[in-house]
């Protein structure tokens, strides 16, 4: 058993354990921390960067989720830095791809339009890019709309880590990069994909969605992943 010890988060000394990344241990502590592609039981990846911190001594901001704890860290999650850092980092994701609330059918229920409103964020200062992205509705039950799409990869790791299907996949890099299905088919002539849903209920945006999903009636249930993860966990 590894021996715990302390750190200090804003000014407050928390209990960690060797292994724990700042994030863990910053919800054990009830200290709120904004993410966007971590989702609780997931491998962490350290995508969005919505979650840096500042550490004493150490000059770069650092991720929470994909940072393990060490003896004497201290550590400040509020600061005007990491206000502005992560307000650019928001207004950057939004720049990326075509995010049109008012025309998404997520609008009202999209976890990404909840953080911009809590960041701040009234207009982006970054020019759109605007890419051409595809609409994929080969599948019987759900679309892919790449448009909405913040390549959190929430939707591969649960797709492998708890389906085990591992039907989807990143494909390219930077400004190309794509969530695919299998080898870039149709999602819907995917032979691995059983339908599960566990994509389409943790995709923070209106990138996965039931196919019959009406504009601004979208409803998801992540909680529901979430304690289905949570009971598997604490299977002996
Ligand atoms: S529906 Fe299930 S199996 Fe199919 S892509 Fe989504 S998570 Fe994977
Ligand atoms: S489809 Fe959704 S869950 Fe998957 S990477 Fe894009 S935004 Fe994240
Ligand atoms: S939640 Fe940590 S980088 Fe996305």
């Amino acid at each position: 058993m590894n021996a715990s010890f302390t750190i200090t988060i804003d000014n407050q000394s928390v209990e960690a354990t060797p292994g724990e990344s700042l994030l863990e241990v910053c919800r054990k502590a009830n200290i709120p921390l904004p993410v966007m592609c971590d989702f609780k039981g997931l491998s962490p990846v350290g995508a969005c960067r919505l979650c840096l911190v500042e550490i004493e001594g150490v000059p770069k901001l650092l991720p929470a989720c994909t940072t393990l704890v060490a003896p004497n860290q201290a550590v400040h999650t509020q600061s005007d830095k990491l206000r502005k850092y992560r307000r650019m980092i928001i207004e950057l994701i939004f720049s990326e791809r075509n995010h049109i609330c008012a025309i998404c059918v997520a609008n009202n229920n999209c976890e990404l339009q909840k953080m911009a409103y809590e960041l701040g964020m009234d207009h982006v200062r970054f020019p759109y890019l605007t890419p051409v992205c595809e609409v994929d509705a080969s599948h019987e039950k759900y679309v892919m709309d790449h448009n909405r799409c913040i390549l959190c990869t929430r939707c591969v790791r649960v797709c492998s880590e708890i389906e085990g299907a591992m039907t989807r996949d990143v494909m390219g890099r930077g400004f190309d990069a794509r969530i695919i299905t299998e080898f870039k088919q149709p999602w819907g002539d995917s032979t691995g994909c059983t339908s599960c849903g566990k994509c389409v209920q943790v995709c923070p945006t209106g990138a996965l969605t039931p196919n019959d999903a009406a504009q601004g009636r979208l409803k998801k249930n992540p909680e529901l992943v979430a304690l289905l993860i949570e009971k598997r966990e604490a299977k002996p």
